[in-house]
């Protein structure tokens, strides 16, 4: 009797190699050490080799296989030449995730045309031009996972945060257009909206009273650990997912719901 696989054995990421973008910290290094760990190769990015270096380091350390790229994923070189890396060393991307975020939180009225340039180039352009880069590798081997982090942003907006919506909006619209263009190339494209997560870079207003009102509107009356993105981000890169296609989840606590 042929032995059957168990269950689990689904969700490992072995042999699979994982580009990050933006994930020297936060939510970027907690889905790198995760996929890591589930046994993937996966490709650390930011914009410093310090920043990069560091990361690797303290994954390294915990015996994660990761490597580094450095650039700036919102200029097309740096996005031409991490792709051209991930073909020369390993002949594929099978995972992309479009994680790299920047936000400048202020009403429309205080932006200036630059820093609207900024948030949607960094924001949304750079990710498509990315996807666009790393499905073009993961046509040739029929299979890939094209995962974008939104968030609760992706879908409704609030007042004082003019244009973080619009770059939010506009990465769910091309998560679903990456959708249905690659599906028939065995290539899944999903979002996971997160909620507000403790990262480094909340940490200062997550103690502050802005951040425990925060957590008191959220029904679980706290903020999200880094890693609580960990398990969704690797089911979605696993094989288990394929038929998981176009979709947002959220992971925000139930805030999304919360009427
Ligand atoms: N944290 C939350 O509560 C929350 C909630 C909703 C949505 N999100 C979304 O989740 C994602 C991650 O958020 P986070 O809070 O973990 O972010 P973060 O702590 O601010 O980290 C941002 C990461 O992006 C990198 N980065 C910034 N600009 C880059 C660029 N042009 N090219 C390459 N890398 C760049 C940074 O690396 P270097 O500085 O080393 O370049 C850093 O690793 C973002 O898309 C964010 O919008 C977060």
């Amino acid at each position: 009797m042929q032995q059957q696989r168990s269950y689990s054995e689904g969700f490992a990421l072995h042999g699979k190699v994982v580009f990050i973008s933006g994930s020297t910290r936060g939510l970027g290094l907690a889905m790198a050490c995760a996929m890591a760990r589930s046994g993937a190769l996966v490709y650390i990015n930011g914009r410093t080799s310090q920043s990069v270096q560091q990361a690797c380091a303290s994954l390294g350390e915990q015996g994660a296989n990761v490597q580094g790229l450095v650039g700036d994923m919102s200029v097309v070189q740096d996005i031409d030449r991490c792709m051209a890396r991930l073909a020369e060393n390993h002949g594929r991307c099978d995972v992309l995730v479009n994680n790299m975020g920047i936000r400048i939180r202020q009403p429309l009225g205080a932006f200036n045309f630059a820093q609207m340039q900024q948030m949607l180039e960094v924001n949304l352009l750079g990710a498509m031009y990315l996807s666009q880069q790393a499905a073009a590798l993961m046509q040739k081997q029929r299979w890939g996972r094209l995962i974008t982090i939104t968030s609760v942003a992706g879908q409704v907006a609030r007042p004082g945060d003019a244009v973080y919506p619009v770059a939010k909006q506009g990465l769910t619209g091309m998560m679903r257009a990456l959708a249905v263009e690659f599906a028939a190339d065995g290539i899944t494209s999903n979002a996971i909206a997160p909620g507000t997560f403790a990262t480094e870079t909340n940490m200062a207003m997550a103690g502050s009273a802005a951040g425990e009102k925060l957590a008191a509107r959220n029904p679980t009356g706290r903020w999200g650990q880094p890693d609580e993105i960990a398990g969704l981000a690797v089911f979605l890169a696993s094989d288990l997912s394929a038929y998981i296609n176009g979709q947002v989840i959220a992971v925000d606590g139930g805030l999304s719901v919360l009427f």
